[in-house]
């Protein structure tokens, strides 16, 4: 049956749609035939073991990786058909918290900050406004005050606050933030994903989130951000609202695609791991 128009019209211009994708490296395969769409304003987490793939999807899906096979399509533009020019532009619509930080160690956390913002043209970001937009993300993630300094004099969990900085800096439409939370202490690790869903739900960001810790995916599938207060609250509907769903990787295939209760009531040996309430 062929979907109504509203439906096809949201498809075409999804922000991320991944149809039948595969990525080797060498004679391994890390990705095998992964199809995922991300609609605007949906949630999506990433679950799985360590080498499962969660990393290549992301950067798969920011077209840093291309695909063997299969297709990668942005905003409804397929990225193999794309000049590198074309696809830079095309970035400056998305944010990503790299899993290893990503930060320049020799540019001060202002001009780690402004980067994106700098080298994406499309973005016409005049020079006068840069301070003012560069002060507006830091001040976003409570880290107004480390302009001038360099990553190294930071903690770990305020680079990751950096980097998140960064990531939104471009006020992208879909960010992606690949383990935010892992090495950070229980009460850090909560502050990361309040920014988070400070960011999704203050903007209407289209999220995905690779994470080993299933809280973090309860989180952002149950608590909304209140402006007002400045606090996350439960969200009504039993969070329906939130549009979030999830995924578990396994071996570089999504083995799992569905809502945390259907998660939570998977009988696999493997999916069933994943849903589990664990504390660090
Ligand atoms: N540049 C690369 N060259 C070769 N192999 C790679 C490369 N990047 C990733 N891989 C391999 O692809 C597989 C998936 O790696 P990936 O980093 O996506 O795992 P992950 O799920 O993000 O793991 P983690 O939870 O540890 O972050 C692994 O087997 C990894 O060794
Ligand atoms: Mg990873």
């Amino acid at each position: 049956m062929a979907a109504a128009p509203s439906a096809t019209a949201a498809l075409a211009d999804a922000p991320l749609r991944m149809q039948a994708v595969t990525v080797r490296f060498g004679a391994a395969t890390a990705l095998d035939q992964v199809s995922l769409t991300l609609q605007r304003g949906e949630t999506v987490i990433i679950l799985g073991a360590a080498g499962s793939g969660k990393t290549v999807l992301l950067k798969t899906a920011l077209a840093l990786i291309h695909p063997d096979e299969g297709r990668v399509l942005l905003f409804g533009e397929d990225t193999s058909r794309m000049k590198e020019s074309a696809l830079f532009e095309l970035r400056s619509r998305m944010g990503i918290l790299f899993q290893e930080g990503g930060l320049f160690d020799s540019l001060t956390i202002e001009e780690n900050v402004a980067y994106p913002l700098r080298n994406q043209k499309s973005l016409r970001c005049p020079d006068a406004d840069l301070r003012t937009r560069v002060e507006e993300a830091l001040n976003f993630v409570e880290l107004g005050h480390t302009l001038e300094k360099v990553p190294t004099e930071l903690s770990g969990g305020m680079r990751r606050r950096v980097g998140i900085a960064r990531a939104v800096v471009t006020r992208p439409e879909l960010v992606l933030y690949d383990s935010p939370t892992a090495g950070l202490d229980p009460i850090t690790a909560n502050n990361i994903m309040t920014l988070i869903a400070k960011e999704r739900d203050t903007r209407g960001t289209t999220t995905a989130l690779a994470t080993h810790r299933y809280q973090d995916g309860h989180l952002l599938a149950n608590y909304r951000y209140n402006a007002n207060t400045g606090r996350l609250e439960a969200a009504p509907n039993g969070g329906q609202d939130l549009r979030t769903r999830f995924l578990v990787m396994g071996d570089g295939r999504i083995v799992f695609e569905g809502t945390q209760d259907e998660l939570e009531a998977s009988t696999d040996g493997y999916v069933s791991k994943f849903a589990k309430r664990l504390t660090e």
